[in-house]
């Protein structure tokens, strides 16, 4: 149990959900794509009873550890538990499943109420120099569902009525070079960069791309945009 809010970069997201979708004491929460259980701890500590699914078997154990009184399983999202459930929320899972409809209309099937949040598109988040100081690309908007449009498109297809598409801007904040380098040249993009580029010059290219992102005592803040969605099964 926390006592001082929501841990970790995610927090004023998962703030923003569970207000959107007023979920206190009782409110009953399937969480697809659970991750390591931060949302869900953050819900449970306003009283919700969590139910979390994900597929990977690590990220399950590890939401069981920080949730001990919700429930977690290895399922597909497309294959939760049928509830019933107030609220069905989707964080930060859309980007990664390959029919975003078929998640959505699933939620929608279970829960009363469906939120879901995304990345917002690549010009909205600071986040992207980093990426493409490791992998330089030509510049993209990022995925679908990252433009406003495509997303309420794809709740309507899903069957849902979208109620509200909030934005949520997040500052990622780190307090010197080394909390920004260490654990961006352990992610896997950045260790396949160093096989064609020295890690000397890599380093050199993030710090030169998050100069304009220094905040004058050492440290990097980059804001990055994120949405809500709230909807309803028709
Ligand atoms: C970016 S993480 C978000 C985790 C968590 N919701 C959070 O916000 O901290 C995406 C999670 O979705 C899970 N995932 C990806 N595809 C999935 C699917 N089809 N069904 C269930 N979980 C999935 C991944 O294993 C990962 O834990």
């Amino acid at each position: 149990m926390s006592d001082d809010g929501p841990r970790g970069w995610g927090a004023p997201l998962y703030e923003t959900v569970l207000d959107a979708t007023a979920v206190g004491e009782g409110t009953r929460l399937l969480d697809l794509g659970c991750g390591a259980g931060l949302f869900a701890r953050a819900a449970a500590d306003r009283g919700a009873l969590v139910t979390g699914v994900d597929l990977d078997d690590g990220a399950v154990a590890q939401a069981a550890a920080e949730v001990p009184e919700g429930t977690f399983l290895v399922r597909h999202a497309q294959d939760p538990p049928r509830g019933p459930f107030d609220v069905v929320a989707a964080v930060q899972l859309l980007m990664h499943v390959a029919d975003p409809v078929a998640v959505l209309r699933r939620a929608g099937r279970g829960g009363e109420l469906v939120a879901a949040t995304v990345w917002g598109r690549d010009d909205e988040c600071d986040l992207r120099v980093l990426q493409e100081a490791l992998a330089p690309r030509r510049p993209g908007r990022g995925p679908a569902v990252s433009e406003p449009a495509r997303l309420r498109a794809m709740a309507e297809r899903a069957g849902l009525v979208v109620e509200r598409l909030d934005e949520v801007v997040v500052p990622f904040e780190y307090a010197d070079e080394d909390a920004l380098l260490e654990p961006l040249l352990a992610t896997p993009v950045a260790r396949t960069a160093t096989r064609t580029t020295d890690p000397e010059s890599l380093r050199n290219s993030v710090l030169e791309a998050v100069e304009p992102f220094a905040t004058g005592d050492g440290g990097y803040r980059l804001e990055n945009l994120f949405r809500v969605l709230v909807a309803r099964p028709r």
